[in-house]
């Protein structure tokens, strides 16, 4: 049975892409619209190398609402899963309005535009963030939502806000899943991470260094308070963490609730010493790295209880630690 049309705001991007991916190989017809802002051309290739089909692409900022309204109107979208935003907390501390009129402004953008075009179901791209340093862990989606640590994770915050009362009205229906560490690429090594610059995340500053793009991978800070004195996160697999907007849409499509919220992580948490241990182990490579300060705005330790989203969703992590670091070292060797 032929599903429905989706549109995939930033589905050029690394989650965006993987998750184009499952959708078409779950039977959606994704269309996608990416400013190319932090993606590549290329990576509609590596879209078409896995699954045959090349999707249907527009260069478009979301701020553009009424270019936005035609493709909603010319393509019959029946749901959005939105992922363009700046993303990178370090450069969001530097240019503060970019982040809040991209990320926020671009929502209102989209939210209009799909209220023009009748468009009611919307699975929106949160992030771990929004819990700052939680007192409890693991956390659970009751957790309490904490200051945010940089205008990147408050501008998080504020888009679930916004949704919130949107749906509050009855005339929006909202998931909003949030990201624990998103890390690995997809098993083909068709599509994966395109850190533009300098890399700010763990698992890509690894795989540069093993690559010799980068001299040495600095380990922020051995003196937290963890098994081994780095800090603690939830890394999960991004073909995972796509698989989890497949089963959102079905969600979607058959509750009533206007807005629910799901943790999307493994549940398991990893020192930075264990994923460097990791990587060394499965690709029988040394790697080059030193201990250095801490970096400010880290939080010490965070993990997801994932136990709504495996119950509701009918999601749960299959992909391990080991997978991560193997796919990205495989992705990492075809990038020229
Ligand atoms: C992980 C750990 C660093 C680089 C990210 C995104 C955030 C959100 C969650 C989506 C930390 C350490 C890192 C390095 C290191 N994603 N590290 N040396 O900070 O948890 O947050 O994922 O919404 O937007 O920023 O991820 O990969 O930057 O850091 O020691 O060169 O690795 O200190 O403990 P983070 P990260």
């Amino acid at each position: 049975m032929k599903k429905s049309n989706i549109l995939v705001t930033g589905g050029l991007g690394f989650i965006g892409s993987h998750t184009v991916v499952e959708l078409i190989e779950d039977g959606y017809i994704p269309v996608i619209v990416d400013n190319l802002n932090n993606s590549e051309l290329s990576v509609l290739t590596g879209i078409e190398k896995i699954t045959k089909i090349k999707p249907i692409f527009y260069n478009l900022n979301i701020l553009n609402t009424n270019i936005l309204e035609e493709i909603i109107i010319q393509h019959q979208i029946d749901c959005v899963i939105h992922f363009a935003a700046h993303k990178a907390v370090g450069e969001s501390v530097e240019n503060p309005l970019e982040y809040y009129y991209n990320n926020v402004s671009g929502l209102i953008s989209l939210l209009k535009a799909m209220e023009k075009c009748n468009v009611k179901k919307i699975i929106f791209s949160s992030s771990c963030t929004v819990y700052g340093q939680a007192s409890q862990l693991p956390v659970t989606e009751n957790n309490p939502i904490l200051k945010a640590e940089s205008p990147y994770g408050n501008t998080k915050k504020i888009c679930e806000e916004i949704l919130t009362d949107v749906a509050k009205t009855g005339k929006l229906k909202v998931v909003s899943l949030r990201y624990f560490n998103p890390a690995g690429a997809h098993k083909s090594a068709f599509i994966g991470e395109l850190p533009k610059g300098i890399p700010n995340n763990l698992i890509p500053f690894i795989t540069q260094t093993a690559a010799g793009i980068r001299h040495s991978l600095t380990i922020f800070g051995d003196d937290y308070n963890t098994l081994d004195g780095t800090c603690i996160r939830d890394y999960i697999h991004v073909t995972d963490l796509a698989k989890a907007h497949v089963k959102s849409i079905n969600f979607i499509n058959s509750n009533e609730s206007e807005i629910e919220v799901f943790n999307i992580g493994t549940g398991k948490g990893s020192t930075v010493l264990e994923i460097v241990k990791a990587f060394e182990k499965e690709n029988s490579i040394k790697l080059n790295y030193k201990i250095g300060n801490r970096r400010s705005g880290d939080i010490e330790k965070i993990w997801a209880d994932c136990k709504k989203a495996n119950t509701l969703l009918n999601w749960k992590a299959q992909l391990t630690i080991e997978n991560i670091v193997k796919d990205a070292w495989k992705w990492q060797n075809q990038l020229i």
